[in-house]
């Protein structure tokens, strides 16, 4: 049995989690600075690390004693490494550094995209390879084939903004507040999603995605009808987002002869594209998993159930291995 403290701060979110054997979670502590960057429409590096800071410390604290377990218990430490922000990255690391040193047990660096990755086998251990995972984040959208532990193959990424910054974006145009995706799904709830046809760019080209056209036709549509719905907008605008991440989804399993369709990431958690998701995995007769929606978001017990599989790969990370903002995962060529 291996219990293992894992540390996310690559971004907003301050977490810590202790899992046992890569999917047994005994704590999964999030403590999120939503509220601190609302207010100027995204995150703000410095405010983030100085939030880190001084939420770290409590948040471990609360994971360790909702786990029931003390430092003698804690067989290695895991944080996120990179990608993210420089200096909400070091505040993690350093921190999980110093508890390893202190309790003479491994340290694990963790790729912030592989833990995403490892979120889904986290509450389905049985999942089985290859799969093609969805990781639509705030920072992020990939298609990448996950062919075994460690084994993964880029198929498809945005040449713009991510999926969820357009959510981000689109969501400020219309007021809707920041985080943009939730603000959006609420709302698409009342509106007509047929009230406007929105169409991504390069819809029918391949497996990479381009949302910042799409962005853009929303500010003109509205601009042009100033009286327009906002609900339907919302709704119009999320249609078209689901309708080009599932249909290149289901392209890419299909090409690689998936067994299975994971999501990961913030975006995730949109209930169109959960339920558009597992739509095509029926239709398709394929297996489809979407992480719940706290596994989606960022957080530690993901960190530290890929530590588990790192740990048994690769052994302890060096105590020089640095935060690395532009850290990316070693993909197999295609
Ligand atoms: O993975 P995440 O928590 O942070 C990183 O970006 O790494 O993802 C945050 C992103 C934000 O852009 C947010 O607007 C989006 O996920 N998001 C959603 C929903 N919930 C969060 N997008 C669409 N629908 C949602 N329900
Ligand atoms: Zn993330």
């Amino acid at each position: 049995m291996t219990t293992i403290l894992g540390i996310e701060t690559s971004c907003d979110e301050t977490a810590a989690a202790v899992v046992v054997d890569g999917h047994q979670v005994l704590a999964n502590v999030v403590s999120s600075q939503v509220d601190l960057h609302a207010r100027y429409g995204g995150v703000v590096p410095e405010i983030a690390g100085r939030a880190h800071e001084s939420l770290l410390t409590p948040v471990i604290a609360e994971a360790m004693v909702e786990a029931g377990v003390n430092d003698g218990d804690i067989d290695a430490v895991a944080a996120t490494h990179g990608p993210g922000l420089i200096g909400s990255l070091l505040i993690g690391v350093s921190a999980a550094k110093a508890l390893a040193l202190g309790w003479d047990v491994p340290f694990v660096g963790i790729n912030h995209h592989e833990a995403h990755l490892y979120a889904a086998l986290l509450e389905e251990p049985e999942l089985e390879f290859p799969l093609v995972v969805m990781l639509v984040s705030g920072g992020h959208t990939m298609l990448i084939e996950f062919q075994d532990h460690g084994q993964y193959r880029l198929l498809g990424a945005t040449v713009d903004d991510a999926a969820g910054e357009a959510f981000d974006k689109v969501a400020r145009y219309l007021g809707l507040g920041y985080p943009g995706g939730p603000a959006i799904d609420n709302l698409s709830q009342t509106g007509d999603s047929a009230a406007i046809t929105f169409t991504p760019p390069m819809r029918n080209e391949g497996l990479n995605f381009s949302f910042s056209g799409l962005k853009t036709a929303v500010v003109n549509h509205v601009r042009q009808d100033p009286d327009v719905d906002t609900a339907d907008v919302a709704a119009s605008f999320q249609a078209a987002v689901v309708d080009v991440l599932t249909h290149k989804v289901r392209l890419a399993a299909r090409r690689v002869g998936a067994k299975g369709i994971c999501l990961a990431g913030g975006v995730a958690a949109n209930s169109e594209l959960r339920e558009r998701t597992l739509d095509i995995c029926v239709e398709d007769g394929i297996q489809g998993f979407l992480p719940s929606r706290a596994m989606c978001t960022d957080n530690a017990a993901m960190v530290a159930a890929t530590a588990w599989w790192r740990l048994r790969s690769d052994g302890a990370s060096p105590l020089d291995l640095g935060a690395n903002p532009n850290l990316r995962l070693p993909f197999i060529d295609s």
